[in-house]
């Protein structure tokens, strides 16, 4: 088969190492992809969000199959573009991923159905939002409706920095026509992680579960990312617990994403809260976690691709998918500054000594090639060190050992990638 992989991250990477192993793939190309990913496949120079082109390449390259990374695409209607082209496509469908792409129908929906999250009011107003953190109090959440590449969220600890998040989007509009309507949450405490399932709009099929790192630096201090490193699974969730989240969350949300005539289909991720062993939904993303999916599918034992086409054509139920006990860790590696200004264009060191150690994969997210073929940085995170091995405290040495190889002008990871899991361990 000749497959195309939207988007050009780490998590793209991670799918396309994954697809490539794959017995029934002759060919694929990714759209934009990054340096990385140009050593397994073939990089096309069209944006994930190019919808019309994207279309065009498919047809003309006669695709057989096409797996959209980011939401941006899934959001405005990628999805639907392919199908009404009678091309096959990964990914739900535009109203299908307003689950990620509206907080507000996805908090509604939640509410609707008894699934638990906490709660929440949506303003078109500035003056009626301004009034209502007033009458509730901090600490409270403010989040722009629409998409803002997860930076459109403020934990405000008092009502003045919540007043100030909602004139940023709404007045200011920071996010642009993402703040036309804010939501305002209930801030819930505890332990963040996430919860992936494969589903074909009927059967929900659960990944093994893991964890993000937001904050920039150790400790969880900073500003929040797009996300420094990630582990596979989540001590977090225990056994009982896992069922209860099947149960009480992902298994209806996809009962009533069908009945409300949004059937989903694709990769379904909620972002949970978990505090006495009571989860929450903090929020649905509509596609693969990015960094999760690295650690996540070094530890998927069966061909993706399989369960992918089972997603799209209903036959999940009859889909073998195995995964291996050992844990994995994934830590990003991000350029100097980020989440705020950096520079490109920094020639990476130590890759192919990375790479070479047995059981790690240097997945790539910012990378292009300089007029040198030089291998540099370009992007806010750089690569993704993922390691698998027998227990946590090999697994987060490996990746660490593998990382002190890597080097450039301005390299930097937080160090304390896993530490959350040994805890429990
Ligand atoms: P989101 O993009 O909605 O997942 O929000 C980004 C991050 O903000 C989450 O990973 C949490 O760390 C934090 N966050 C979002 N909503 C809440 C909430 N209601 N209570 C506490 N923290 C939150
Ligand atoms: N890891 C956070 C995200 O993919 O949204």
């Amino acid at each position: 088969m000749k497959l195309l992989v939207v988007g050009g991250g780490g998590r793209e990477h991670a799918l396309i190492w994954k697809l490539s192993q794959s017995t029934k793939v002759e060919q694929i190309f990714c759209a934009p992809g990054n340096a990385g990913i140009a050593g397994i496949a073939t990089c096309v120079p069209i944006e994930s969000n190019d919808i019309d082109r994207l279309v065009e390449f498919a047809r003309n390259e006669e695709i057989d199959l096409t797996i959209v990374g980011p939401e941006d695409p899934l959001v405005a209607g990628i999805v639907d573009a392919f199908e009404e082209a009678e091309l096959k496509v990964f990914g739900p469908s535009r109203v299908a991923a307003e689950i990620e792409g509206n907080k507000t129908f996805c908090k509604q929906l939640l509410k609707d159905n008894n699934i638990p999250t906490g709660d929440f009011a949506s303003f078109d107003n500035l003056d009626d939002a301004i009034d209502y953190v007033y009458k509730k109090g901090a600490p409270i959440v403010i989040k722009a409706n629409g998409l803002a590449a997860g930076k459109g969220v403020v934990v405000a600890q008092t009502v003045e920095e919540a007043e100030n998040a909602i004139n940023k989007i709404m007045r200011r509009k920071a996010f642009g026509d993402a703040g036309n309507e804010i939501i305002i949450e209930e801030f819930l405490e505890g332990e963040e992680a996430s919860f992936l399932v494969f589903t074909d709009g009927d059967i929900v099929v659960p990944m093994v579960t893991s964890q993000d790192h937001k904050p920039v630096f150790d400790d969880d201090k900073g500003d929040n990312t797009g996300g420094m490193g990630a582990y596979s699974p989540a001590p977090v969730i225990s056994e009982g617990l896992f069922r209860r989240i099947m149960n009480d969350i992902m298994i209806p949300t996809v009962k009533a994403m069908s009945s409300g005539g949004r059937k989903y289909r694709g990769i379904l991720y909620a972002g949970l809260m978990i505090k006495d062993g009571i989860p929450k939904v903090l929020e649905f993303n509509a596609r693969f976690g990015d960094p999760e999916t690295q650690p996540i599918l070094m530890r998927l034992k069966s061909d993706l691709l399989p369960i992918l086409e089972a997603c799209i054509s209903g036959h999940l139920a009859k889909t073998i998918v195995e995964w291996d006990d050992r844990p994995a860790v994934c830590v990003a590696m991000a350029s100097g500054g980020y989440p705020g200004k950096y520079e490109n264009g920094k020639e990476i060191t130590g890759l192919n000594l990375a790479g070479r150690l047995k059981d790690v994969m240097v997945f790539h997210a910012g990378t292009a090639k300089n007029e040198a073929d030089r291998i540099v940085t370009n992007g806010g995170r750089v690569l993704g060190v993922t390691a698998i091995a027998e227990d946590i405290p090999k697994t987060i040495e490996k990746a660490y050992h593998a990382v002190g190889k890597i080097n450039w002008d301005g390299a930097h990871y937080r160090t304390d990638i896993g530490r959350k899991a040994l805890k429990r361990i």
